[in-house]
């Protein structure tokens, strides 16, 4: 059972009772999408200059991360190819009760939030400008047993945390995560643990600390980046 629940931004988020966990932190889903996911992923490699940008959404949850990639990308001059995988659906009722739309001022654009909710392994294909698309897939289906193929510019991690799935965020995961980037690609994360941060030196990442959402002191970027 799920239900929905309030986080202090007054965004609301959900709490599994599968996994006893809720997907956001307490202290706001929205700003915590915001600070780990758009500005210090996408963002940041927007300002790099990339005009076409592949994303890897590791646990869409309530779909909070790709709406607001969206809203992000609107009338912006790039090509946006976002793919996510997803277990255990919360199903496009649920997700019309979420007050995303409301509180991101995105009311007109609360179809398309709801499209990615729409179908098992929903494909949605919306522009943002006269020549550039928004391309959305989401695969039910366990992230664990993939091979994703280097493929990707930016992988939000979002998992939940590790003392809730610990094996995530441990070296044969992240290897596959290191594996699933292109050159010059970023992992970002709410998390900013010792273990987790050793393992993805372990892997090859160069890790950033960074200042985390209202609430946490770190989160993590970590940057695939080759030498020879
Ligand atoms: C922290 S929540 C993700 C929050 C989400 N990004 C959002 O914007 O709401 C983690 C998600 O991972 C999903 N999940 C957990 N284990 C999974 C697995 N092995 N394969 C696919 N999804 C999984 C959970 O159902 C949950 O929705």
């Amino acid at each position: 059972m799920n239900s929905i629940i309030q986080t202090a931004d007054g965004s609301h988020s959900i709490h599994s009772e599968n996994f006893n966990a809720s997907y956001h932190s307490s202290h706001g889903s929205i700003q915590e999408t915001k600070t780990v996911f758009i500005d210090a992923g996408l963002n940041y490699l927007i300002e790099k200059g990339l005009e076409s940008i592949n994303i890897l959404e590791i646990g869409f949850g309530t779909g909070l991360n790709a709406f607001m990639t969206y809203l992000e990308v609107k009338n912006r001059q790039i090509d946006l190819e976002y793919d996510s995988f997803e277990l255990y659906p919360i199903g496009v009722e649920t997700a019309q009760k979420l007050n995303y739309p409301q509180l991101l001022n995105a009311v007109a654009d609360k179809d398309i939030f709801y499209s990615f909710h729409n179908n098992a392994n929903s494909y949605v294909s919306t522009a943002l400008s006269e020549n550039h698309q928004f391309n959305f897939r989401l695969f039910i289906s366990d992230f664990e047993c993939q091979n994703f193929g280097a493929s990707y510019d930016i992988i939000y991690f979002d998992a939940f945390a590790p003392n809730i799935q610990p094996h995530l965020w441990q070296e044969l995961f992240l290897q596959k995560m290191y594996d699933a980037l292109k050159e010059d690609g970023v992992l970002v994360t709410y998390c900013a643990q010792g273990a987790f941060k050793r393992a993805l030196k372990a892997v090859g990442f160069k890790v950033e600390a960074l200042p985390g959402p209202i609430g946490k002191r770190e989160m993590t970027r970590a940057l695939k980046q080759i030498t020879f």
